[in-house]
């Protein structure tokens, strides 16, 4: 610990460390913004530039579908380039595909706006988490990344919002226009922002890493010091190759990080997102407002359970929080299911249990995977992998979040509405046993010290011991 002489100037750097948390956050705003509002908007393109199913289904698909992509090329570009470039890239992407999409009168022009706005998402949701995490310290390191997923449920709320007020003008065009100005709040506030200190030390610019990593820690230069040691120590010798990424301990990583990422969407939570007025109506509501008025509500949830997170996960840590949170989803998604099989003319008691249900479901979902994916996936890696991992993971999670969102319909057809909630039940089930085999606490475990939990785990595993668990340690997040 620094003696108070050495000590750095304590608001200055915490206010640094929490602006650019705040700015990169502003990726999952557009995350959120661009996923939630093509619903409302779809409905007056189709009207506006008559267009068939196969074409409204190629809309909505090019952002996941872009996405994945994204999410391939951020690792090992965020490698090179630097965690800052690759936002900056991203907000232009935001910024040109919102246009792109604003002005456009063909079907080729939008899909080719959505595609660039699917990229810009694929790599944000790689790049952002992992930038908030290399400029935390470790006791707030929890809380600040959780910052992106409250954004990413904020930006879904506006989108909804949004819809809800363009309505009457069927302005479709400025509903998907809008994205443009948080992206230029983005770019520029990148632009002028803190390069990652950790890629800093990983590029040998250890004097920037220096003078960057003092302005945000309360300890000053001594803190930056020492900070900087570890991460050389973490880094070793030598330069990071295709071949760390199939080592023993990224490989346990990995199994957890893409794990996590598939397990995140296969429960289903995009169903709700993307499909709430439809599962509204399935329940018997047929009122649009209503259907409307259930939709914003279950926005708001989101984003009131997910502030709620921030202050849980400075204080129970990943692993309970996970636990809690899954086991709740299981039992909502159980009363979703069973809402349907409420019979006869009660009608009102199924839309009831219904709405109650999707909220608990949504709201057990923005206190445990929702977040805490994210921050595990910008954590649990070593540093001179930790891009490239993660931008695997955030592939897995679009890809599923592809797949789950084009079968959920079908699985309603073939199968009806308790089925298919119950399956995502069962993969909740499943979810829990993951998580408590699998997935390791980091809470308060400095990044630098991320590889030695997967080394002691195969040692462990090799003694025969059980995984999961026992790496925390107090007061941090
Ligand atoms: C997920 C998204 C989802 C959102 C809902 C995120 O963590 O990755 O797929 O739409 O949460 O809040």
């Amino acid at each position: 610990m620094a003696d108070r002489t050495s000590r750095g100037d304590v608001p200055h750097a915490r206010a640094a460390v929490r602006r650019s948390a705040i700015i990169a956050a502003v990726g999952g705003l557009l995350f959120g913004y661009d996923t939630g509002i093509i619903a409302g908007a779809l409905l007056f393109i189709e009207d506006d530039i008559s267009i068939g199913a196969f074409e409204s289904g190629l809309i909505v698909a090019a952002v996941p579908l872009g996405a994945i992509f994204g999410a391939a090329g951020a690792g090992r570009l965020g490698d090179r380039f630097g965690r800052r470039r690759m936002i900056v890239a991203s907000a232009i992407a935001f910024a040109v595909g919102s246009l792109v999409c604003a002005f456009s009168d063909s079907v080729a022009l939008l899909v080719i706006g959505r595609l660039l706005l699917g990229l810009a998402v694929g790599v944000a949701s790689t790049t952002c988490p992992v930038y908030i995490s290399e400029v935390a310290p470790t006791n707030v390191r929890g809380r600040l990344v959780t910052l992106f997923q409250l954004a990413v449920t904020a930006g879904i709320l506006v989108a909804y919002l949004v819809s809800l007020a363009l309505t009457a003008s069927e302005d479709w065009r400025l509903m998907l226009g809008l994205g443009a100005i948080p992206a230029v709040g983005l770019g520029l506030g990148m632009w002028f922002g803190p390069q990652s200190p950790r890629w800093l030390v990983m590029r040998g610019r250890v004097d920037d890493a220096r003078r960057t990593l003092s302005k945000m820690r309360e300890g000053g230069e001594q803190e930056a010091d020492a900070e900087i040691e570890e991460i050389q120590e973490s880094l070793g010798q030598e330069k990071s190759t295709v071949r760390d990424l199939v080592s023993p301990a990224v490989r346990a990583a990995l199994f957890v990080g893409v794990g996590l990422a598939i397990l995140q969407q296969v429960t289903g939570i995009n169903t709700v997102i993307y499909y709430a007025p439809t599962i509204v109506q399935f329940a018997g509501v047929e009122s649009d407002s209503a259907k409307i008025l259930a939709t914003v509500g279950i926005g708001v949830v989101n984003v009131g359970a997910t502030v709620f997170a921030i202050w849980l996960v400075g204080r129970m840590g990943r692993r309970p929080l996970l636990l809690l949170g899954v086991s709740g989803m299981v039992i909502a998604l159980v009363g979703l299911g069973a809402a349907f099989q409420i019979g006869g003319d009660d009608e009102n008691a199924k839309a009831v249990v219904a709405v109650v249900s999707l909220m608990a479901y949504v709201s057990a979902f923005a206190i445990s995977l929702g977040p805490i994916f994210w921050l595990l996936n910008a954590e649990i890696y070593p540093l001179r992998v930790r891009a490239q991992a993660a931008g695997i993971a955030t592939m897995a999670n679009w890809t599923f979040n592809f797949i789950v969102s084009l079968t959920f319909l079908l699985l309603i057809d073939a199968f009806g509405q308790t089925a298919t909630f119950w399956l995502y039940a069962g993969i909740g089930v499943l979810t829990l046993f993951f998580v408590w085999r699998f997935v390791p606490e980091t809470r308060g475990v400095p990044l630098e010290e991320m590889e030695a939990i997967w080394r002691k785990r195969g040692e462990r595993r090799g003694g025969g011991g059980r995984s999961g668990g026992g790496e925390a340690s107090a007061g941090v997040s």
